[in-house]
């Protein structure tokens, strides 16, 4: 028997600005999952948010795609939006780009991680969940995790690990997807991967028998909304020891805080900061970009946990060191590289910005 664990995200409206999903969105989700689960449509799920995104993480037995599971999620949402809307949070159902539901969230707005896998005796799932950030902002930890053995020792020393893993990429401008093995495609797999607005991880399997690994949420919300409407805050699933990278090995890459796009209004760049849960807020120019972790072990379909991975004062140099960085980007004001240039930025209000000015300029002779 299979067990699927589904990590269905979105914004559906938050305090103050874009900064926290509101504790009421929160419970009305919960009060939804709830009923599902004693339904028996879900085994168990939990509800957590990274500041103003709100994640469902759910466990069943209906396999990857399903469409009640997808309407659960996207029922919960829509009730969710209604509360925020009497509240009137800010973005109220900010992600939500439609009104009804056709059979598949995807495309529909919010997020979606997920993975369907046979239970090992023993089976430990971290789920990352980002804020004011884009699907990108994982390429470069799921790299080091399952790649670069100066994160994964486990890549060296533990041999059910020699045969490497091959990750499938998504060009989310083009909607095409391509596999590439590693380690022997390594360089051209980089080629790819250094370009984090367009190139996307979607899945990581392990090469010696298929076995999923990782599963990411690829959607690009301001590309399928046509203008921008919001960063497209990812989340992702990855699991752990005994033939994948160890717990450790799968969060130490975070303790580099790199720089990814998604800080203020979708349209600077800034460092990812490792986060507990209750620093999941990010305010200062409405950010730094925020990650949380949750360790879980998965018994029979229910979530043992969360352990809240990086409330560990070990973090506590990256999350300083991300606090420098922001702090120096910051200095760059309105300038590239803080501000995102200008072909990321077609989706945002800078356009406008453009138009206004276009008349006025005039050839130099
Ligand atoms: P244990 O021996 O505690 O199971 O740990 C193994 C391991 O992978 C630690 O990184
Ligand atoms: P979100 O994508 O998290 O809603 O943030 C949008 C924004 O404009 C932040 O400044
Ligand atoms: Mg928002
Ligand atoms: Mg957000």
């Amino acid at each position: 028997m299979k067990t699927t664990i589904s990590v269905i995200k979105a914004d559906v409206g938050s305090i103050a600005g874009h900064g926290l999903a509101h504790p009421a969105l929160l419970a009305k989700c919960e009060e939804i999952l709830a009923k599902a689960k004693e339904e028996e449509l879900l085994i168990d799920y939990y509800v957590t948010n990274c500041g103003d995104d709100t994640e469902l993480i759910m466990t069943h037995r209906q396999g990857e795609e399903n469409e009640e599971v997808h309407k659960l999620a996207w029922n919960a949402f829509i009730e969710a939006t209604a509360v925020a809307k009497q509240l009137k949070l800010y973005g109220a159902g900010q992600d939500l780009l439609s009104d009804t539901f056709s059979g598949n969230i995807k495309g529909m707005g919010p997020g979606v991680a997920e993975m369907e896998f046979k239970e090992r005796p023993s089976d430990p799932v971290v789920v990352f969940c980002c804020d004011k950030t884009e699907p990108g902002a994982f390429n470069m930890p799921l790299f080091k995790m399952f790649a670069d053995p100066f994160t994964t020792a486990g890549l060296v020393i533990d041999p059910s690990l020699h045969g490497g893993f091959e990750f499938e990429i998504f060009d989310v401008m083009e909607h095409k997807k391509v596999t590439m093995t590693c380690p022997d495609e390594m360089y051209d797999l980089l080629a790819l991967l250094g370009t984090i607005s367009r190139y996307v991880i979607k899945r990581i399997r392990r090469r010696s028998d298929n076995e999923i690994a990782a599963s990411i949420s690829t959607e690009r919300l301001n590309l399928l909304a046509g203008k921008y409407v919001g960063k497209d805050d990812p989340v992702a699933i990855v699991r752990s020891q005994s033939g994948f990278p160890a717990a450790g090995e799968v969060v130490e890459p975070f303790a580099f805080p790199h720089l990814v796009g998604g800080w203020m209004r979708g349209s600077h760049n800034g460092p990812l900061m490792p986060v507990g849960q209750k620093n999941a807020y990010p305010v200062r120019f409405d950010g730094p970009p925020r990650v949380i972790a949750l360790g879980f072990q998965i018994a029979d379909g229910e979530l043992v946990g969360p352990a809240d991975m990086f409330d560990d004062p070990s973090y506590d140099r990256s999350r300083a060191l991300a606090s420098d960085i922001a702090e120096y980007m910051r200095r760059h004001g309105p300038f590239e590289p803080h501000r995102l240039p200008a072909d990321e930025m077609e989706y945002t209000t800078l356009p406008g910005v453009m138009e206004k000015l276009s008349e006025r300029f005039e050839d130099i002779k």
